[in-house]
Parts: structure tokens; C-alpha cells; sequence
């Protein structure tokens, strides 16, 4: 330790230790006794380390947590810090409607409040559920006090009659079976729950495994730490190492923002492509950086991400899961192949203390059908594509998840590679296309897109995981299981739709699927990145000067301040004004 770094005072002395304040320090001391603290420890100079716990009752996902953080407290106490564990708003993916959309910005808003507020000098970012990792990254941010990611872990592999099945993933096969007629709603059911085992996240490559990953592919979490299983002992003693770390941490003076950098920005783009990862890692990743004050231009994820190889063999995908994953080396044995083909800033900045490179060293994969070499990938080229056109400014393609089956039908047309024209089926929400997907008078084929809209941040309000749509009944019993999709809102990181998403604008904000109608044309040109409804200006402005599709009323208060403050997914659906705050932890709040 340098002497600077001895002598640097740390800001919860701002509270404990103030002597032109003693009565403040009387008050801010005294109710930390009632559970049997004493003044001695909070006086003694030893960095406070928050635990934000994001695990409870309403946070399956992150329940893990709870008792996870007895290890993380053990290494704080053993690396000479006092852990403060408080609650974070829950947030829990599958259940909160009408989206947990709705929530990231709001643990994010709350977070930044505890970690500002109160006496805090570094913290421990418990993650699991999607959202619940890209919110405390972007407070950390905002704050900028020393953190680290702790993740959770997936749960273990789920099992089905002999056949692996992941969460989500399973969700949309067998609701495609049972269209189909074959299954009932029974096994259904069955197959849904067999696929969630024990404690931990979603255990399939959806958003949650992505984002714990970006984590770690940023440099926020300790090497390894992402893809552990839930009930693994290995979680309990990376928890235990977290503790110790994040001590160290503080007394390093290591921040957020010596860390999120450009390059550890476009670490993690390149990871999420390698990984088929979801597509809520665009908004998300696009959400971190802003708050980092990283400027990430939302093309960056063609330019950055297209051209790179799908290695890891995870479902929706590829075919196993989390706990395979983790045996052939997880998230660092993923990022070993890019480092060795020179396709990652190694030099970047880690938690660890050392460089990316150095954190990689030797975490070369034996599992070569788990992990693919760089040379000998699952699928070549297989990272996102960025679409625009008079329908809207950003859309974004994952091109892992599209089957062969797809390809040869709409991509693969002689003379027409990666060009395919549609008639379009527009559907005003979920419900709309819950309501009508089965009507024939509508007149879905092969050569239809399903469009959504009214699902994007504004129109839900949120955006919702509702454009992997599947085709009509009928369809699929004749067997056409995909059709294209296109929508303003996202799909399931789990999903393994060919869907264009995150269109921004959203039709609600008066973007051009407002104006689109059933019937007509849809050109996509992934070549060129582009797809145009093939409707004339002047029918396009008629149409605009019609009444807009309906947008449901607010239902709660942060409905409302969520709409009238959150931007277009394209820009990752932050809060512009809350960008201008960061680092605001250099001036402690006034007592
Ligand atoms: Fe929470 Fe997937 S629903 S991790
Ligand atoms: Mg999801």
C-alpha cells in the first residue's frame, strides 16, 4: 500500500469520525448499536462495505444471496472491512408485470440514493436476475465508489426424461409443441418447471447468464465468477473472495470508472457475440456505458460484434447449459479465445487488480464440444446485425439463434442471399396478437411478418420480451415453426426467434411502424442492413396525419415518470438527465 493510499481518508469518516460535528457523529453512530455494533468498529478507520442484497422472497433468481452473503461478510471481515448489507428494489423477470422493464431504472434511481446517502466506501453488487445487473453497475457508476459484482450463479441444469432442458428456452420449444398438438398442457407444465431444479438464475445462455458474463467480461467480477452454479461450493468461496477483494479494493482507491472503459465496453460486445448471448445485452451494455460516460454508437454492435464466431455451446443457441459451462471453464475460458486471436483489449483494468490478459492466462477450455475453438466455431459470423430504414432508425438482429431451417427459406434464395420481402400482420400488442393469431381471415403464410408493436419503452410502458412471436396453430402443425418477426419491443434472451427488435423509435413515440398496416411489404436486406416497408412518401405521410395506435393509460405513479424520462431502446433506455451525475460520491451529501 503506498502511503497515499494510507493516508487517503475515506468517506465514511465524513459520518463517523467528524469532530467539527460531534453531535452529528453522536446521531449517525448511536442506532448502529441497537443490533450490537459498537462505536469502537465504526470509529476504527476500517472501510464500510455495503452489501447491496438484491435476493428475497419476490427475487427467486437472486434468493441465493441471502445466504451467500454470510461468505461475502466473512471476507470482508477477514480482509479488515465491516460489511452493511441492505436491500435493493426486487426485481424478478418472469413474474412483475406489467414488465420488470420497468424496474432497472428504478433499482438503478435507488441504488444511487443508498450508495450516496450513506456512510459507504466500497460495495458488493449481488447479481443474478436480467435486470438486477445491469441497474447496480450503472448506480456504481453514477456513484463511482470502489464495487464489485458478486453473481449469483444459474441454477443447475434441468433435466426432462432424459433431455436437458433450460429455462425460458424450453418455455418457447414446447409451446410450439403443443400448437403443434404434441403435447398437452400437462407436460407442458412439466417440461416448463423440470427445467428450474434448484436455486439460482435462469441455467440457459438468456439474459441473465449474458449479463452476469458482461459483468465479468468488463472486468467487474472476480475471473470465473459468472458462470458457477448457484449450489455449487465454488459460489460460496467466491463470495467469500468477493468480500476480501472488494477491501482491498477501497484501499487501492479502484473505481468503477477506472475500469469501464471503451475497451472493456467492447470486451464485452465481443463476448456476448462468442457466448450467442441475449439481445437484451444491447440495451443493457448501451445503458452501462452511458452512465460510464462511455459513448457507444448502437452500430457498434454490427461493427464490433457481426463478424466474430458462435463458440459457446448453450442453449437457446446451441445444447447444454449452465453447469457444463462451468466445468469447461466458463466465461474466462470463452474470452481465452478471443484473447488469443488478438480480438480482446487484454491491457483493460480488472477488479482483480490485474490486467484482463493477466486474469485469462492459462484458462484455455479441454471441453472443445462445450467451448469451440476460435477456428473451429459452432457458426461463423454470428453476432447481431443493426437494421434501419423508413420503419425505424436501430433495430438489431441475433443472427445465432436463426435456424438452418430459416436460412434455407428466407435467407438463402438464389441470387437473393440475405434478402427476403414479407407481407406484414400487425398486431397492436401482446394481446392483440394473442386475440387474432389464429385467425385465418388474416391470411398468415410463409411469406408473412408478424409485427408487434405498442411493446416498446413508451407504449407497454417498459418494453416487453413479446416479439418472439410464434406462427398460427395451423402453421406450425404444417411445419413452419419460425416465421419473421419484427417488433418495439424485445424478446427473451432465451428465445430462439429470427426476430428483428428494440426498433427505436417505437411506434409510440411516433416511429414508422406506427403508420405500417397489414398487407404491406417488408423488404430486409441484412446485406445492406436495411428494411423498408415498400409504401410511397406520400401514402406514408397520409397515414401519419391518421390517428396513432392506442397506447394503454399509466396504471402507477412511476409509469408516468417512467415514460416521460426514459429514452428509445436504440440509446439503451436511460434517463437522459440522470447521465450528467457521476462520481458523485467525490462530494459527500451535506449532513
Ligand atoms: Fe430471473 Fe431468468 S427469470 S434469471
Ligand atoms: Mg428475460
Amino acid at each position: 500500500m503506498s502511503e497515499k493510499d494510507q493516508t487517503r481518508r475515506l468517506r465514511s469518516r465524513d459520518w463517523f469520525d467528524n469532530v467539527e460535528r460531534m453531535d452529528m457523529t453522536a446521531l449517525y453512530l448511536e442506532r448502529f448499536m441497537n443490533y450490537g455494533i459498537t462505536p469502537e468498529e465504526l470509529r476504527s478507520g476500517k472501510p464500510i462495505i455495503g452489501i447491496a442484497q438484491s435476493g428475497s422472497d419476490l427475487s427467486p433468481c437472486n434468493r441465493i444471496h441471502l445466504e451467500l452473503a454470510k461468505r461475502t461478510r466473512d471476507g470482508i471481515r477477514d480482509a479488515g472491512g465491516i460489511p452493511i448489507e441492505f436491500p435493493v428494489h426486487p426485481i424478478f423477470e418472469n413474474c412483475r408485470r406489467p414488465t420488470a422493464a420497468l424496474d432497472r431504472n428504478l433499482l438503478y434511481l435507488g441504488l444511487v440514493e443508498l450508495l450516496n446517502g450513506y456512510p459507504i466506501d466500497g460495495v458488493v453488487l449481488t447479481t443474478g436476475c436480467d435486470k438486477t445487473t445491469p441497474s447496480q453497475v450503472m448506480a456504481a457508476s453514477t456513484v463511482d465508489i470502489p464495487a464489485i459484482v458478486l453473481s449469483g450463479g444459474p441454477m443447475l441444469d434441468g433435466w426432462h426424461e432424459g433431455e436437458l432442458v433450460g429455462s425460458g428456452t424450453v418455455i418457447w420449444r414446447s409451446r410450439r409443441k403443443l400448437a403443434a398438438g404434441e403435447i398437452d398442457e400437462d407436460e407442458f407444465l412439466r417440461r416448463a418447471t423440470s427445467s428450474a431444479p434448484s436455486a439460482g438464475h435462469c441455467n440457459s445462455m438468456g439474459t441473465a447468464s449474458t449479463m452476469n458474463a458482461v459483468a465479468e467480461a468488463l472486468g467487474l467480477s472476480l475471473t470465473g465468477c459468472a458462470a458457477i452454479p448457484a449450489p455449487y461450493r465454488e459460489r460460496g468461496q467466491v463470495a467469500y473472495r468477493t468480500g476480501q477483494r472488494i477491501v482491498e479494493m477501497v484501499r487501492e482507491d479502484l473505481k468503477p470508472s477506472d475500469i469501464l472503459t471503451r475497451e472493456a465496453f467492447l470486451n464485452a460486445i465481443a463476448t456476448v457475440s462468442i457466448l450467442g448471448g441475449s439481445s437484451n445485452a444491447q440495451p443493457h451494455i448501451q445503458a452501462m456505458a452511458a452512465h460510464a460516460g462511455v459513448n457507444l454508437p448502437p452500430s457498434i454492435w454490427q461493427e464490433h460484434g457481426y463478424d466474430l464466431p458462435l463458440l459457446v455451446n448453450m442453449q437457446p443457441a446451441g445444447e447444454y447449459l449452465g453447469e457444463r459451462f462451468h466445468r469447461a471453464g466458463g466465461v474466462p475460458a470463452a474470452m481465452w479465445e478471443l484473447l488469443n486471436k488478438g480480438e480482446l483489449h487484454g491491457d483493460c483494468v480488472t477488479c482483480t487488480g490485474s490486467t484482463m490478459a493477466e486474469n485469462l492466462e492459462g484458462r484455455e477450455s479441454r471441453d472443445r464440444e462445450m467451448i469451440r475453438p476460435f477456428d473451429d466455431p459452432l457458426q461463423e459470423k454470428a453476432g447481431f446485425l443493426v437494421l434501419s430504414g423508413n420503419l425505424f432508425d436501430f433495430g438489431i438482429l441475433k443472427t445465432s439463434v436463426i435456424s438452418d431451417e430459416f436460412r434455407a427459406r428466407y435467407l438463402s434464395r438464389p441470387g437473393k442471399e440475405g434478402v427476403f420481402e414479407a407481407r406484414a400482420v400487425v398486431f397492436d400488442g401482446s394481446d392483440d396478437y394473442h386475440h387474432r393469431i389464429n385467425d385465418p381471415s388474416l391470411g398468415i403464410d410463409e411469406d408473412t411478418i408478424l409485427v408487434v408493436r405498442g411493446a416498446g419503452v413508451i407504449g407497454w410502458p417498459g418494453s416487453a420480451e413479446v416479439v418472439n412471436m410464434q406462427p398460427p396453430d395451423a402453421l406450425i402443425r404444417a411445419g413452419t415453426a419460425w416465421l419473421p418477426t419484427l417488433g418495439d419491443g424485445r424478446q427473451s434472451g432465451t428465445s430462439d426467434s429470427p426476430s428483428i427488435l428494440n426498433v427505436s423509435p417505437e411506434s409510440a413515440a411516433g416511429g414508422g411502424l406506427s403508420w405500417l398496416r397489414t398487407g404491406d411489404i417488408i423488404r430486409v436486406d441484412l446485406n445492406a442492413g436495411t428494411c423498408n416497408a415498400l409504401v410511397e412518401a406520400d401514402e406514408i405521410a397520409r397515414r401519419q396525419s391518421e390517428e396513432a395506435p392506442p397506447i394503454p393509460e399509466n396504471n402507477t405513479p412511476w409509469e408516468e415518470l417512467f415514460r416521460e424520462k426514459t429514452g428509445q431502446l436504440g440509446q439503451g433506455g436511460v434517463m437522459d438527465f440522470a447521465l450528467k451525475y457521476r462520481g458523485t460520491a467525490r462530494k459527500p451529501p451535506r449532513h
